[in-house]
């Protein structure tokens, strides 16, 4: 589904796949209206330190990933080149041109005789030059993912399969080209290549370059002939320089969020359109050579280059704990199983799946993972069966769940399973919920946890985002994701984790599925969105325990919105706009046990300033000096590849703060305050 709203323009469109929405769980939209605040707006805030709530669940904040927007091909996943195994279009090598210049002749076709591997590599790229005089240039280019970015002083590895016809004489040299064209190389001596396929692997980097570029890879020759190519590949260095790896930038704005876990891999990934394009672990991991890829249900092929080791490793570079996320027998389109006899290869696979990660390395699973280079166990504690079964018409989810739930339980008791609704058969430890909605919706539904059953199963709010700005949020969605999160940081003893989704886009026209996205990016720079910043501002000062804070904002200072109508699918019946009423500011207060701070973090939601008059009871002395961290700008201010830091937080040095103090907070803005106490 894609949705798009501001202030002005409401659309929401769905996928015309029919047996897919999440319109459930989105929300109403709303437009600001009326908005009238007093010349002079006040708060009384009050933190009761001497009267901590529950303790904050370390497992708070975390990520949600799949392959959406490009997130992995042309995103977290370092490889450069697009089709580098040729398998994109059954037809075309698309994404690949003919380079023949200066009087050269040549073609370019994609070959199934003789293949590399028949099962990741069915299919090669032949490329035929038939003239080739002096001077002249002839080859294969490869445009990446909206550009390869060319960097000075940086090594790239490139590899690939080569073979060529018998008498071919010539030599390859693989160059990368900038943008003006200019080849400023060549990259490469000649690599001579024979009739026999050979994997060749070489260190690109020229120092003569200058500015960063978004080209593309070369593989040029100096001879008529003909010459096949396979898994062409291409990485800059990665994070941790870890073979098949990261993209640096992203990896590097992942760990400012200091996420706890990572859930992967979906999402509407793991189930794909039909059973067949499910997330099938199997297929993902092991040598690239033999993995056969599969076309994601966002419309894309997936390499499967991001396989469930790259996924694992991902955890352990960042230091979070894996939410695994198991398929349970529903794909996107209706496709479900549900006899026991037809589950069970499904649940198998699970159980396959959970060994493979924890397993020690006499079981099977363990071994292979071993075997892959990691023989240490990955710790695992939470195991969700499937996503969002509420959309499966079939309603067999109950039955399906109640199956994964007794077979895993039987051999893992001590995993902590998700469902990803609510079920009758069986008792889950933990529901996941999905909400994307507007900030209106966000702000108003802040008391939504409040009074959940303390003795039910815990909550997961395993996708949640406040759906302003494309492709990325606006400062407004980030002060209703800010207003949201204060709900389940109070709340944290039932709901034990969480994570916004999705997490990335590829920016590019045409790379994007999802409409409000956290982290956006271009083949050179990335960067976060507001609502990015709000999430590192929650999670770097989650604090341990909660403290209860009573505001008390005049009544007056209520702004008045009219919610959109909203529309769920399938369609029941459209709301007609109603005005409600949202409150000025959002506070969640908490103490850092190491450190003994007081936390306190506001969000005001309103045009004008508030004038707040803080106390904190019950904490002894607090420091006059203290850290603030504020984010504020315009309400449809959004961060973008040109303007990376539009919105960002600054520090500010507090001198006047006390057990009682006054502090004036910026319209449309979050803040963080840091108290010394003691
Ligand atoms: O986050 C985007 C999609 O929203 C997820 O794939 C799906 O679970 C939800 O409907």
């Amino acid at each position: 589904m894609n949705t798009r709203t501001d202030n002005t323009i409401l659309t929401v469109r769905t996928r015309s796949l029919g047996t897919w929405t999440i319109a459930a769980a989105l929300a109403c939209m709303a437009v600001l209206i009326g908005v009238r605040p007093a010349a002079a707006q006040e708060a009384m805030i009050d933190v009761a330190a001497d009267n901590p709530g529950p303790a904050i669940s370390p497992m708070l904040y975390g990520l949600m990933t799949e392959e959406i927007n490009h997130a992995y091909d042309g995103g977290l996943y370092a490889e450069l080149i697009r089709n580098r195994a040729f398998k994109d279009d059954a037809k075309q090598p698309v994404h690949w041109s003919v380079v023949a210049s200066g009087g050269a002749a040549a073609t370019m076709t994609l070959d199934r005789e003789n293949p590399v591997n028949a099962t990741g590599l069915p299919v090669s790229l032949k490329v035929a030059i038939s003239a080739l005089p002096n001077g002249g240039r002839a080859g294969v280019t490869n445009e990446g993912y909206w550009g390869v970015p060319i960097l000075a002083a940086t090594k790239y590895t490139v590899s690939f399969y080569a073979r060529c016809e018998k008498g071919f004489d010539g030599a390859l040299t693989i160059n990368l080209v900038p943008e003006n064209g200019s080849v400023a190389g060549p990259w490469t001596g000649p690599v001579t290549i024979g009739e026999q396929w050979k994997k060749y692997e070489i260190t690109l980097e020229n120092s003569n370059l200058k500015t960063p570029s978004k080209g593309c890879l070369e593989i040029v020759t100096n001879k008529p002939g003909t010459f096949w190519l396979s898994q062409v590949s291409l990485f800059p260095p990665t994070y941790k320089n870890r073979a098949n790896g990261n993209r640096i930038d992203l990896m590097e704005r992942l760990a400012e969020m200091r996420p706890a876990f990572l859930r992967f891999p979906g999402g509407n990934y793991l189930e794909g359109d039909t059973i067949a394009e499910r997330f099938d672990w199997k297929k993902t991991i092991g040598p690239l050579e033999g993995r056969p890829g599969h076309r994601c249900c966002w419309s894309y092929p997936s390499s499967d280059g991001f396989g469930l080791m790259e996924f694992l490793y991902w955890c352990e570079d960042l230091k979070m704990a894996p939410v695994l996320a198991v398929y349970a027998g529903y794909s996107l389109r209706g496709e479900h199983v549900e006899k026991p006899a037809e589950l069970k290869p499904f649940i198998q696979d699970a159980l396959d799946e959970i060994e493979f990660v924890t397993g020690p390395t006499d079981t099977t699973w363990g071994r292979k993972r071993a075997e892959l280079g990691h023989p240490a166990p990955f710790a695992l504690h939470y195991v969700e069966i499937g996503n969002e079964d509420c959309f499966d018409k079939s309603k067999s989810y109950d039955s399906r769940y109640a199956q994964f739930h007794d077979a895993i339980k039987a051999k893992y008791p001590q995993l902590q399973l998700i469902a990803t609704m609510r079920v009758n058969g069986r008792r889950p430890d933990v529901i996941d919920d999905h909400y994307y909605r507007s900030a209106v919706d966000m702000q108003h539904d802040v008391h939504h946890y409040d009074k959940t059953d303390r003795k039910g199963p815990k909550i997961f709010v395993g996708e949640w985002a406040t759906v302003e700005g494309k492709p990325t949020p606006t400062l407004n969605a980030a002060l209703g994701d800010a207003a949201w999160m204060t709900g389940m940081e109070r709340n944290s003893d039932v709901v034990v984790i969480s994570c916004y989704a999705p997490l990335f886009v590829n920016v590019n026209k045409g790379a994007n599925q999802w409409n409000t996205n956290l982290i956006g990016y271009d083949s050179l720079t990335s960067f976060g969105s507001p609502a990015y910043y709000a999430q590192v501002m929650f999670a770097q000062n989650r604090g341990d325990v909660v403290l209860p804070v009573k505001i008390d904002a005049p009544a007056s200072k209520r702004m008045t919105v009219v919610r959109k109508p909203r529309t769920p699918r399938p369609q029941k019946k459209t709301e007609k706009p109603r005005p409600v009423t949202i409150d000025p500011l959002y506070a969640t207060a908490s103490r850092d046990k190491a450190t003994g701070e007081v936390i306190l973090k506001l969000v005001n939601v309103t045009d004008e300033p508030i004038d707040a008059k803080i106390r904190i009871a019950g904490a002894g002395t607090i420091a006059a000096q203290a850290k603030a961290i504020v984010l504020t700008g315009e309400r449809l201010d959004q961060n973008s590849v040109a303007e990376p830091t539009k919105i960002a937080p600054h520090e500010e040095t507090i001198d006047n703060a006390g057990a009682e103090f006054a502090r004036k907070l910026p319209a449309r803005s979050i803040t963080v305050l840091r108290l010394k106490a003691g």
